[in-house]
């Protein structure tokens, strides 16, 4: 368990390990169900070391301030930052109409719900018309399926803290417009390709 100091909350304790990142570990709140905390690793491989220190140095504060400044067309799929600092970032842990929470692309396996992937291709059309390359977001792990019937599903993504040439500095290619393009495009046919029910 670890104890910090919010802004918001005061001291709060960390409850159950919820998810593992690459840079980051998820944890639930005592005493405050429907939030959790992103802290960042402390153990991190050479590589990320390095990918942190050139470019994630303030992971959570960019994250926090990329939220704030989504255009509002697409900003409802994505998840809520309540407050961010270096070391933490509290956040929401979206949840069902039925009040259990939401879980992510991956665990669903393949997903056959209309509404949903319209909302993706929404996502994605966006995506490219406005020049937002935050290509992490079409990924398993990085999406949750919000239920909001039992026929209306959405994407929320929950981690979107990469975006254009920064997240992936050994692929010259990203330097270029051209280049984002064709990369978005690629995570999202492989990204329909592994989790839809219809594509295949
Ligand atoms: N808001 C949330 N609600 C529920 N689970 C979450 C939430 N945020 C993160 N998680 C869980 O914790 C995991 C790690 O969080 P996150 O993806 O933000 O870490 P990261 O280290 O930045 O990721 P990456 O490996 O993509 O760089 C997620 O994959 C997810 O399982
Ligand atoms: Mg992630």
């Amino acid at each position: 368990m670890q104890t910090i100091l919010t802004k918001k909350y005061g001291l709060i304790h960390t409850g159950k390990k919820i998810g593992g990142g690459n840079l980051r570990d998820c944890y639930s709140i005592a005493n405050k169900p429907g939030l959790c905390i992103k802290i960042v690793k402390s153990e991190l491989s050479l590589a990320r070391k390095l990918q942190a220190f050139f470019f994630h140095k303030n992971t959570n504060i960019e994250e926090y301030r990329l939220y704030t400044t989504i255009p509002e067309q697409i900003r409802p799929y994505f998840n809520p930052v309540i407050e961010a600092e270096k070391a933490y970032m509290l956040t929401e842990m979206p949840r069902n109409y039925d009040g259990s929470y939401a879980l992510p692309v991956k665990s669903h396996g393949k997903i056959s719900n209309q509404v949903f992937w319209q909302h993706v291709n929404n996502l994605f059309n966006f995506f490219e018309e406005n020049e937002l390359w935050l290509f992490d977001v079409l990924n398993g792990n990085n999406m949750f399926v919000r239920k909001d019937s039992d026929t209306d599903w959405r994407p929320v993504i929950i981690d979107y803290k990469r975006i254009g040439w920064k997240a992936f500095p050994w692929q010259v290619y990203l330097a270029f417009k051209w280049g984002r393009k064709k990369k978005l495009r690629r995570r999202y046919r492989k990204f329909q390709k592994k989790y839809s029910g219809f594509f295949l």
